[in-house]
């Protein structure tokens, strides 16, 4: 059935179809990019010219306001990068501003949900997919997912991102030179390697692959681990998941 486009002119409070706009007439459009971005993402309603209440209720609560959304903040680094420090730190922030999270460190997570796993290609894969799955979970049902392991592997975190949801995905790159992390060896576990009594460490023998593109780098040799977790907030703040602070 042939089918002409219908514009609305708000001068007039009318509907007409697309050839017969009068010239110089006014016309209101919202593209469907607007609907999500200037509309649901804000929690605005529909104007009533472009959708019928219902209609717009419907949408509303189908696509809440970003602030209601969930998202995953992904952390990835060396050991020792201070991922978890920092992803501990936010996490109180975030509850500071109404969002509890759901954290998934690495280290934790390998005594449970991973427990039995190593530390080869596959191994790792396994253990990120895990993770990535469970967050894919926790952000579909609204919550906020904290990730923090090495997650070496571009391509594997990549698919996590498409897991989860790009939109809802926040990559952040944690970055301390290898020399940085080596001097912590918080748990002596650089030196073991270095000894080769541990094979196949991340900086070491294993390769760690820098994301591309990371919504967030952090540079945790310069600045402390307070500041870094502050620049994510600020950063979530901007992207309209937090409300602004009261
Ligand atoms: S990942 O590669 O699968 O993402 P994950 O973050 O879960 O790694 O675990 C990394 C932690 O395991 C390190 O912080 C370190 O304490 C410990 N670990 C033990 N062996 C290795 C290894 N071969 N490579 C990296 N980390 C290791």
């Amino acid at each position: 059935m042939p089918f002409q486009e219908l514009l609305y002119l708000p001068d007039t409070d009318e509907y007409v179809e697309a050839h017969a706009v009068p010239t110089g007439a006014r016309v209101a459009t919202i593209s469907g990019t607007q609907v999500r971005e200037e509309y649901l993402a804000q929690g605005r309603l529909l104007p009533t010219w472009f959708t019928r209440p219902e209609t717009a209720q419907i949408l509303a609560e189908s696509y809440p306001p970003r602030h209601q959304q969930g998202f995953c903040l992904w952390f990835t680094g060396l050991s020792g990068a201070g991922k978890s420090t920092i992803a501990e730190i936010v996490t109180v922030l975030l509850l500071e501003r109404g969002r509890q999270a759901t954290v998934l460190d690495g280290d934790v997570v390998r005594t449970h949900l991973s427990k039995g796993l190593g530390f080869s290609r596959a191994d790792r894969d396994a253990n990120i997919l895990r993770i990535g799955f469970v967050a894919s979970e926790v952000v579909r049902h609204r919550g906020v997912a904290i990730c923090a392991a090495i997650s070496p592997y571009r391509a594997t975190r990549d698919a996590v991102r498409d897991l989860v949801g790009a939109e809802q995905f926040v990559e952040i790159f944690v970055d301390a030179p290898l020399a940085v992390c080596e001097a912590r060896d918080t748990k002596g576990l650089y030196a073991k390697a270095r000894r080769g009594e541990l094979v196949g460490f991340t900086g070491i023998d294993d390769p760690y692959e820098p994301p591309l593109q990371p919504e967030l780098h952090l540079t945790t040799a310069t600045s402390d681990a307070a500041t870094c977790a502050r620049q994510i907030v600020q950063v979530l703040g901007q992207r309209g998941f937090l409300l602004p602070p009261r």
